[in-house]
C-alpha cells in the first residue's frame, strides 16, 4: 500500500465542529469501496499517527471526506487549505458487500451518517430499495439529510429537536420496518443494540471504530474480540471495519 499525495480540493465547514474535504486522489478513488476507509496525515510532525476517516463520497478523481473535530488530529485537518498537499494511505479495510434487488435498511448515527451516502447511491443503481435512518443527539448534529436522494428518509434525535424523539431502537419499535439486509455506521452503542436485535434474524453489516494506528494490518493496535473465533481476536482496520451481525463481541 503506498502513500499517496493528495491536493485539497476543499474543506469546508458543514455544521458546528462538522467538516467536508475533498480530496484530488484518482488512484484512491478509482479503487475505494463503499465502507472503506482512509489513514489521513495531519501534516504535524509533532502527531505522528495519521487519521482514520471514512470515504463519504467516491468521484470520478477525487473523494469526500468528512470529519468532527474531536481532538489535535481533527482540529489540524479542519485548518487545512484549498490547495494544500496532505498524505494519505488508502483505500484501507474491507467495505460493505453490495447487494442486489433487496430492501435495504441504513442506519446512520451521529458521525457515522457519511459513508452511508456513497452506499445509498451505489445501493440504489443496483436496483435497491432504500430506507435510511438517520439518528443523532440533536438537529446540530444531525448532518445529510438531503442527500439521501431517491430514498425513504426518517429523521430522529434524542431530544426531539429534529424528527422523530427516540434513538433507533425506538422507532423501529414503534415502527415495524421490513428488509432484507442492515446496513448500520455510528456510535458503538446503537450497533450493538442493532447487532442485538437483529443477529440470526437478518443479514446485515455494521462498521466497527476502534483507535488505529498503522491502518494496515501491521501493528494489532485496532484488535477487537469477536464471537466467531475461539478466544479471536480481528484487527479492526484489516478484517473490518465492516463486519457480519454476530461477529463483533461489544462486551470485551
Ligand atoms: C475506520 C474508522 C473510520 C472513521 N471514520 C470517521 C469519519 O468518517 N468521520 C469522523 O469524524 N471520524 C471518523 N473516525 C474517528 C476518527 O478517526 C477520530 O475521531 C480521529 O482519529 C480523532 O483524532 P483526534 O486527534 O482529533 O482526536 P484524539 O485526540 O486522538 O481523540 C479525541 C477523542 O476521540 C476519541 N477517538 C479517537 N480516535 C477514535 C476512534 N478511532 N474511534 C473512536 N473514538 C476515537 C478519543 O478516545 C478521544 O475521546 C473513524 C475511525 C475509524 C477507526
Ligand atoms: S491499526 Fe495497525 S493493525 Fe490495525
Amino acid at each position: 500500500m503506498e502513500i499517496v499525495s493528495c491536493k485539497v480540493l476543499r474543506n469546508e465547514n458543514i455544521k458546528e465542529l462538522i467538516y467536508e474535504m475533498e480530496l484530488y486522489a484518482p488512484e484512491i478513488a478509482h479503487k475505494a469501496t463503499c465502507g472503506q476507509f482512509i489513514n489521513i496525515s495531519t501534516n504535524d510532525n509533532a502527531m505522528l499517527l495519521k487519521r482514520p476517516i471514512s470515504i463519504c463520497k467516491i468521484k470520478e478523481n477525487s473523494i469526500v471526506i468528512t470529519y468532527r473535530i474531536v481532538g489535535n488530529g481533527t482540529k489540524k485537518l479542519a485548518s487545512f487549505q484549498i490547495g494544500d498537499v496532505v498524505e494519505v494511505l488508502g483505500p484501507l479495510g474491507n467495505g460493505f458487500p453490495l447487494y442486489l434487488n433487496m430492501h435495504c435498511l441504513l442506519v446512520g448515527g451521529g458521525i457515522g451518517i457519511p459513508p452511508l451516502v456513497e452506499l445509498a447511491k451505489q445501493l440504489k443503481n443496483n436496483g435497491n430499495k432504500v430506507t435510511v435512518l438517520l439518528a443523532a443527539r440533536n438537529k446540530d448534529l444531525l448532518i445529510y439529510e438531503e442527500q439521501f436522494k431517491d430514498a425513504d428518509v426518517f429523521v430522529m434525535t434524542d431530544d426531539g429537536s429534529l424528527g422523530f424523539k427516540g434513538n433507533v431502537i425506538d422507532f423501529l419499535n414503534q415502527f415495524s420496518l421490513d428488509f432484507d439486509i442492515l446496513y448500520a455506521c455510528g456510535p458503538t452503542k446503537m450497533l450493538q443494540a442493532l447487532d442485538n436485535r437483529y443477529q440470526g434474524i437478518k443479514e446485515g453489516f455494521i462498521s466497527f471504530e476502534e483507535r488505529m494506528a498503522c491502518g494496515i494490518g501491521a501493528c494489532y493496535g485496532c484488535v477487537c474480540k469477536t464471537k466467531t473465533v475461539e478466544n479471536g481476536y480481528m484487527r479492526v482496520c484489516k478484517e473490518g471495519p465492516v463486519f457480519k451481525l454476530g461477529v463483533v463481541d461489544y462486551e470485551s
